[in-house]
C-alpha cells in the first residue's frame, strides 16, 4: 500500500447536505421516494417509474415481467462484452444468455451480426449505453419490431446522456438506470425502471408487490458504506481503500444471489437535489473527456457533450497495456481495465455457449483500459495520464456513433 494521491477509476461524490436528506429519508421515506418518483418521470417524460434497491435488481424485475407477458419464450440477446450484472440478472430472471459480438469501434453490438442472432424463443435485446455512449437505438428498435422482441435499454452507465432531445433510457420499450456508486450519481445503490408500456408497466407492478422493503439494519448499513465512500472517494484517501484487496473495488463478479429490494427512503432521500448534481457531474466528465480526446489526439467526437463515465481507450499490443497499468499503479492515475473477459468465458455459464467464440469481445476484453472523467481529476492529472498514454494506444473512433449523431442532430433541427 503507497501512501499518494490516488484517483479513483470512477466517482460520484455525495455532499453533507444530500447526507441529511438521507438521514431524514430514514423518518420520511415514503414522501422522498414519491417525490424522486415524480422528478424521474417528468425528466423521462414517461408514464412509469419503479425504483429498485440496485440496477441488478431493476434488470431482474424487468426480464420477470416481459416473461410473464410472452411465457414461451426464454432467451436474452445481449453484447458478448459488458458488465457482468447482466448475465447475473438473466440467469437470476430464470432466463438463459445469448450472445451477439461486438464491434470494438463502437463498444457495441456489431449489427452485421445482429441480425443472425434472434432466435424463435428470443425474448428480448437488451442495448447498452457503456461508457455512456449512445447505442444505435434506431437500428436496435427496428430489429426488435423485425423479429417481434422487446427493445431493453440498459443505461446503467449513462444517466443522464440524450439522443437528440430524449434521455437514454427511455428509447427501448422499457430501460433501466443504476444509481450505484461509481455511476453519473448515486445513492450508495440503486436501480431506476423506465417505460411508456402499460401492459410492462402492470406486469412490473405485480412483481413489486411481491419484493420486500429492506430492513432497518440493512438501510443503516447503506449509509454508513455511503458515508464511509464519502470520505475515502477524494484523491487524499482513496490510497486506502484501493490497496485493501479485500474490499474487492474494481472487479466485476457474476453473482446471482443479490437481494432485490425497494428502494429504501434513505437512499430517496440522498438523491435530493439530484438533477442538479447529474447535470454538473455531466458537464465535467463531458470537459475531462474532450480535454483527454484532445491531448491524446484521438477522433474528436462530433457531439463533443457525451458524459462519458469513463473514457474508453483501445490499447495497441499486451505490453504497452502492462506498461500502462504498472504505471498507473505507480502514480495513482485511475486508469483501469474492466470486465476482464467475454461473457461466454464466464465459469458459471460457459457451458450454455458450446464452441462459440466471441473474437471481438475477446479483444476489447484484452486490450481496453478506461481514463476518470469524473470531478475529482486534475488538470495535472490530465496531464500525466497523456504522458503515460504516450505512442501506447490506438486511437478509439467513434465514428458510427458519431455519424448516429449527426442524422439525430439533423432530424431534430428539421
Ligand atoms: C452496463 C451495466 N449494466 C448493469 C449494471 C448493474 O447495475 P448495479 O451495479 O446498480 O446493480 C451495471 C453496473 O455496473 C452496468 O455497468
Amino acid at each position: 500500500m503507497k501512501i499518494q494521491r490516488t484517483v479513483p477509476p470512477a466517482a460520484a461524490p455525495i455532499g453533507m447536505r444530500s447526507l441529511i436528506h438521507g438521514l431524514a429519508g430514514i423518518f420520511f421515506g415514503k414522501e422522498y421516494r414519491r417525490r424522486l418518483e415524480d422528478e424521474l418521470r417528468d425528466y423521462f417524460d414517461v408514464k412509469y417509474i419503479f425504483l429498485a434497491s440496485s440496477g441488478k435488481a431493476a434488470l431482474t424485475i424487468i426480464l420477470r415481467a416481459l416473461r410473464s407477458l410472452l411465457p414461451e419464450k426464454s432467451r436474452v440477446l445481449i453484447p458478448a462484452y459488458t458488465c457482468f450484472s447482466v448475465p447475473s440478472s438473466i440467469v437470476r430472471a430464470g432466463l438463459r444468455v445469448s450472445l451477439c459480438d461486438v464491434d470494438p469501434q463502437t463498444l457495441n453490438f456489431d449489427h452485421d451480426l445482429l441480425e443472425s442472432c434472434a432466435q424463435k424463443d428470443t425474448l428480448c435485446v437488451i442495448a447498452t449505453h457503456l461508457f455512456g455512449l449512445p447505442s444505435d437505438m434506431e437500428k436496435i428498435n427496428n430489429f426488435g419490431k423485425r423479429n417481434g422482441l422487446f427493445i431493453v435499454e440498459d443505461a446503467a452507465q449513462a444517466m443522464g446522456g440524450k439522443h437528440g432531445e430524449k434521455p437514454l433510457g427511455s428509447l427501448g420499450d422499457v430501460g433501466f438506470l443504476s444509481l450505484g456508486r461509481g455511476k453519473n450519481i448515486t445513492c450508495g445503490s440503486g436501480g431506476v425502471i423506465v417505460t411508456d408500456s402499460e401492459s410492462i408497466a402492470c406486469e412490473i407492478e405485480r412483481e413489486q408487490r411481491q419484493i420486500d422493503e429492506m430492513s432497518i439494519a440493512e438501510i443503516l448499513k447503506e449509509f454508513i458504506k455511503v458515508l464511509l465512500m464519502t470520505i475515502f472517494l477524494r484523491p487524499s484517501l482513496y490510497w486506502l481503500p484501493s490497496g485493501l484487496p479485500s474490499l474487492k473495488l474494481g472487479e466485476t463478479m457474476y453473482d446471482v444471489d443479490f437481494p432485490i429490494r425497494k428502494l429504501s427512503g434513505m437512499q430517496a432521500g440522498l438523491l435530493a437535489g439530484w438533477r442538479r448534481r447529474l447535470e454538473e457531474s455531466n458537464a465535467v466528465r463531458a470537459r475531462n473527456a474532450s480535454s483527454l480526446t484532445a491531448r491524446l489526439n484521438l477522433p474528436r467526437p462530433l457531439l463533443t457533450s457525451v458524459p462519458y463515465l469513463r473514457l474508453p481507450v483501445l490499447v495497441k499490443s499486451r505490453e504497452a497495456r502492462e506498461h500502462i497499468d504498472a504505471l498507473s499503479l505507480k502514480e495513482g492515475l485511475g486508469i483501469s481495465k474492466m470486465y476482464p473477459a467475454p461473457i461466454n468465458q464466464i465459469d458459471e455459464i460457459r457451458g450454455q455457449f458450446k464452441e462459440a467464440e466471441f473474437p471481438r469481445a475477446s479483444e476489447v476484453a484484452e486490450r481496453l483500459r478506461t481514463l476518470p472523467t469524473h470531478q475529482f481529476v486534475s488538470e495535472k492529472d490530465i496531464e500525466t495520464i497523456c504522458r503515460c498514454f504516450e505512442n501506447e494506444y490506438d486511437a478509439f473512433n467513434t465514428q458510427q456513433v458519431m455519424g448516429r449523431h449527426k442524422n439525430c442532430l439533423n432530424k431534430c433541427s428539421s
